[in-house]
C-alpha cells in the first residue's frame, strides 16, 4: 500500500460531472484481489492519517492529485502530422495524412513513434486512450507493445481501408478482417489494452469490409469499435453518394452492425435528432474533438443538442487533425466550441463539465466508468499531481480563484504540459511515478 497527500480533486457521484476538491486530502493505494493496484481510501487527511499511520506517505504540498485523463481518439501514426495546414478534411487526408502513415510498414519507425506517443501521453498527463494505428498490422503490434511496457491503459486498433486510399495504406478486404480477429485474440483483454475494431470511416471502406467488421463486432462484444462520423460537409457529400438510400451518414453504420455499446465515433458534428436519437438508443457515443474541428475548419459540436437528445460524448485530442496532446489544450477549444452554441441557446461549458468530459464522462463513454477517469475507492490508480505554481502567471492567476470553479478555469486556459508535475500508472506491483 502507499499513500499520496495532497489537494484530491475528484467527482463523487461517479455518474455527474460535478467535481469536488478535498483541500488536505489523503489517497491510499493498494492491490485488489486481482493484484492490480486500485484506490482503497480517499478523504481528509485528518480522519485518514492514523487508519492509516502504517502506510508510507508521500506528501506534495501546494499540488492538485486529480484523475488521469481519458484522451477518447487520436491518431498514433499521426505524430508527424501535426500543424499541417488545408483546405479541408479531405485534402488533409490525401496530402499529409496518407503519406504519413504509408512510414508504418517500417516496424522501426512504427517502434520508435510508439515510444515517443506513450511518453507524450504521459507527459501530458493521459493514462487512458482510444487510438488508432495505420492499416498495417505491424503497428498495431508496436503500440500495444509500448503500451504494455508502461501499463497504460489502450485501447487501439487496425485501421480499416480497402478503398479510395493510395498503395501503401490501403488494405485488402478478406485479409484486412483476418488481421483484425488475429490482433483482437492476440491483444484484447491482455493486461491493461482492450482492442477497437476501426473502420477508417465510410468513404475508405467498402460494403464488404463494413459488414465484415460488423460481424467481428457482434461475435467480440466486448471489443471496442471506433471510427469518424459527420466530421465535414464535403465528407457528409460523398458518404450521400455512396450510399443514396441511407437516412443519413450515421445509420450507414447502423446498418452494418456497427453501432452499439463500446463504439466511440469521432466529431458527430453534422447530425440532425434522429441521428443524435440513434446515438442514444445503440449506446454509441461521440470522441469530441474541438482542437481539430477548429483546425481543419470541420465545424462545432452541438453540445446542447446532445444533452437535449441525451448521448454519451467525452473530450478527444485527435492528434494529429488535433494540435496538441494536453488536455488543457482540448478542454479550452471545447469551451471556445461551446461559446459557438451559446449564441443559440444559451449554454455553456463549465469548467468543471469541460474536466469531466476529459476524465469521467470520457470513461463512462467508454463503459470504463467507475474504473478509470475518477479517484474513488476501487477506480484504478491512475492519476496526475499538477501543481497551480507551474508557470509565473498561473501561480498569480490560482492563488487569487476563489471557488473551485475558478481554480480550475485558471488550470484550463493557462495550463499545459508543464502543469503535470507527475503522472501515476496503476502497476501490477506497486504504482510508479513515471514522470
Ligand atoms: N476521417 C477519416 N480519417 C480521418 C483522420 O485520420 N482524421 C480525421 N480527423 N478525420 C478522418
Ligand atoms: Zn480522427
Amino acid at each position: 500500500m502507499k499513500a499520496y497527500r495532497a489537494s484530491i480533486l475528484h467527482f463523487p457521484d461517479p455518474a455527474l460531472p460535478r467535481a469536488a476538491l478535498e483541500a488536505d486530502g489523503l489517497l491510499v493505494v493498494g492491490p485488489d484481489a486481482r493484484g492490480r493496484q486500485v484506490v482503497q481510501a480517499l478523504g481528509p487527511y485528518a480522519e485518514l492519517a492514523s487508519r492509516f499511520a502504517g502506510v508510507p506517505t508521500e506528501h506534495f504540498p501546494g499540488r492538485i492529485i486529480a484523475p488521469g485523463f481519458v484522451d477518447l481518439h487520436l491518431h498514433f501514426p499521426q505524430v508527424d502530422v501535426i500543424g499541417s495546414p488545408a483546405e479541408g478534411l479531405l485534402p488533409w487526408l490525401e496530402n499529409y495524412t496518407f503519406p504519413q502513415e504509408k512510414r508504418f510498414s517500417a516496424h522501426g519507425h512504427s517502434a520508435q513513434v510508439a515510444t515517443f506517443f506513450i511518453a507524450e501521453l504521459l507527459r501530458n498527463g493521459v493514462t487512458t486512450a482510444l487510438a488508432f494505428a495505420s492499416s498495417h498490422p505491424e503497428s498495431v503490434d508496436a503500440l500495444f507493445a509500448e503500451a504494455q511496457k508502461n501499463n497504460l491503459r489502450l485501447i487501439a486498433g487496425k485501421v480499416l481501408m480497402d478503398q479510395h486510399a493510395p498503395d501503401g495504406v490501403r488494405d485488402e478486404t478478406q485479409q484486412s478482417l483476418l488481421d483484425t480477429e488475429a490482433l483482437i485474440r492476440r491483444w484484447h483483454g491482455v493486461d491493461r489494452l482492450g482492442y477497437a475494431i476501426t473502420p477508417r470511416f465510410v468513404p475508405s471502406c467498402s460494403a464488404a469490409q463494413l459488414r465484415g467488421a460488423g460481424e467481428l463486432a457482434a461475435k467480440y462484444p466486448d471489443v471496442w469499435i471506433q471510427s469518424h462520423v459527420a466530421e465535414n460537409k464535403d465528407e457528409v457529400a460523398w458518404v450521400k453518394g455512396l450510399y443514396p438510400e441511407a437516412r443519413s451518414y450515421l445509420s450507414v453504420y447502423e446498418q452494418f452492425g456497427l453501432m452499439r455499446p463500446r463504439a466511440i465515433y469521432a466529431h458527430c458534428i453534422h447530425f440532425d435528432d434522429e441521428d443524435r436519437a440513434l446515438m442514444r438508443s445503440t449506446g454509441a457515443a461521440a470522441a469530441v474533438s474541438p482542437t481539430s474541428n477548429l483546425f481543419l475548419g470541420s465545424g462545432f459540436f452541438d453540445y446542447a443538442g446532445a444533452d437535449r437528445v441525451g448521448f454519451d460524448y467525452g473530450l478527444a485530442s485527435d492528434v494529429g487533425g488535433g494540435t496538441s496532446f494536453s488536455p488543457f489544450h482540448t478542454m479550452l477549444a471545447a469551451y471556445y466550441v461551446g461559446r459557438e452554441g451559446q449564441t443559440k441557446t444559451g449554454v455553456s461549458l463549465s469548467p468543471q463539465h469541460l474536466w469531466w468530459q476529459h476524465t469521467g464522462g470520457a470513461a463512462q463513454a467508454l463503459g470504463l466508468g467507475g474504473v478509470v477517469g475518477n479517484v474513488l475507492p476501487g477506480c484504478e490508480a491512475d492519476f496526475v499531481v499538477l501543481n497551480p505554481q507551474a508557470t509565473a502567471l498561473l501561480a498569480r492567476r490560482a492563488s487569487q480563484a476563489s471557488s473551485l470553479d475558478e481554480l480550475l478555469f485558471s488550470m484550463i486556459v493557462l495550463g499545459d504540459d508543464r502543469l503535470v508535475e507527475k503522472t501515476v500508472i496503476s502497476q501490477a506491483g506497486g504504482a510508479g511515478l513515471l514522470k
